[in-house]
């Protein structure tokens, strides 16, 4: 007789269709039960419709079949909601005083720079009003899901990706919408997706520090905030503003990220700071949190984020933003194919 554990791991190459992860990594394996002569199978079937039911029933029987030929294989669908599928280690969001600092850019490189390191990855874009996530990831491909649930969208590099921009007619149509808007419309987001099993679920917040982004982070279990700024900013009225945001939600404020500290002209081996004097010491002192970066401006970044390509990029500076996160969020080293 064969054990659970057998057909647990027959089940484990199976990509869910629409978003091409494991039935494992999407937790949609519900139940295995198997007795002398049957083998029953239980899988959610969250934001699955009927034909992605039958493919998948047909796929799992076929997979499970080819262990043994005694028994017959059942395979049956039940509903579950997306919030009792998701299983997210830790939740960051990522926040600023002020939109076009990168905040986006920020969220992606986190996320690239966990993924990288074997770590299972999701973005929620909830900068309604500004979605940028696909455009830097280069994905444009619809949501899947049905009428029980979303599913997320895969980038090249495998982490998954949800932004009200995939969910548009057209890419260019414009979303104005005020505060309390917003907020409904990402937690509906947020208790409809099925992220599955993560490791980090990184949130791209909508910008500022007012209602939007404080109702976000309240209805989002959200782990930790990493704050974004140029030295443009006026330092202390953000970091106060996002300090005594993190402290009426009590979440722990990871890090301080400067993006346009600085440009590196390689002919004269210069930095020139362009906007100013770097502010990134100064505001993670008031932040009482560690400087995670100072990321210069970049035009090989400009390029391929217009070109939807971030997941390539690779610099010092990059690998510094790396190691701290590492530091900061206290990372286990994990192996590099990931689970
Ligand atoms: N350090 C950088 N180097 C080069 N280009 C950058 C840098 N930071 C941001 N950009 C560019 O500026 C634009 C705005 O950044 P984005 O992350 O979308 O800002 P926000 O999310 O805060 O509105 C992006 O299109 C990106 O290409
Ligand atoms: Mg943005």
């Amino acid at each position: 007789m064969l054990t659970e554990e057998q057909v647990k791991k027959s089940l484990n190459e199976l990509l869910v269709p629409g978003v091409k992860r494991s039935l494992a990594a999407m937790n949609m394996i519900r139940g295995i039960a198997v007795s002398d002569d049957k083998i029953d199978i239980t899988l959610a079937s969250s934001a699955l419709g009927e034909p992605a039911q039958e493919w998948l029933g047909n796929k799992v029987k076929e997979a499970v079949g080819k262990l043994s030929g005694s028994e017959s294989v059942q395979v049956e669908f039940a509903e579950a909601k997306p919030a009792e599928l998701n299983q997210i280690g830790a939740i960051i969001a990522v926040m600023s005083g002020k939109g076009g600092v990168g905040k986006s850019l920020v969220s992606a490189l986190t996320a690239i720079a966990l993924k990288r390191q074997g770590y299972e990855v999701g973005i929620l874009d909830a900068d309604i009003t500004g979605p940028s996530i696909p455009k830097m990831m280069g994905i444009n491909e619809r949501p899947a899901g049905s009428s029980s649930g979303i599913l997320p969208v895969l980038s090249r590099s495998g982490i998954e990706v949800i932004s009200f921009n995939l969910l548009l007619q057209q890419e260019e149509d414009a979303v104005i919408w005020r505060g309390p808007l917003i907020s409904r419309a990402i937690t509906q987001f947020w208790e409809e997706v099925v992220w599955g099993r993560l490791d980090y679920l990184i949130v791209d917040l909508p910008p500022g520090t007012a209602d939007a982004p404080l109702t976000v982070m309240q209805t989002l279990p959200v782990s930790g905030v990493i704050i974004v700024s140029t030295p443009q900013d006026l330092t202390n009225m953000i970091v106060k503003k996002a300090v005594s945001m993190a402290q009426k939600m009590d979440k722990p404020i990871l890090g301080v990220i400067e993006n346009m500290s600085y440009l590196y002209v390689a002919e004269i081996d210069k930095k020139i700071e362009l906007f100013g004097k770097s502010k990134g010491k100064e505001l993670s002192q008031a932040a009482g949190a560690p400087l995670l970066g100072e990321l210069p401006i970049d035009p090989e970044l400009a390029r391929l984020c217009d070109e939807g390509n971030i997941e390539r990029y690779s610099s010092d500076a990059f690998s510094s933003l790396t190691q701290a996160l590492n530091k900061a969020l206290s990372l286990p080293k994990k192996d590099k194919t990931g689970s």
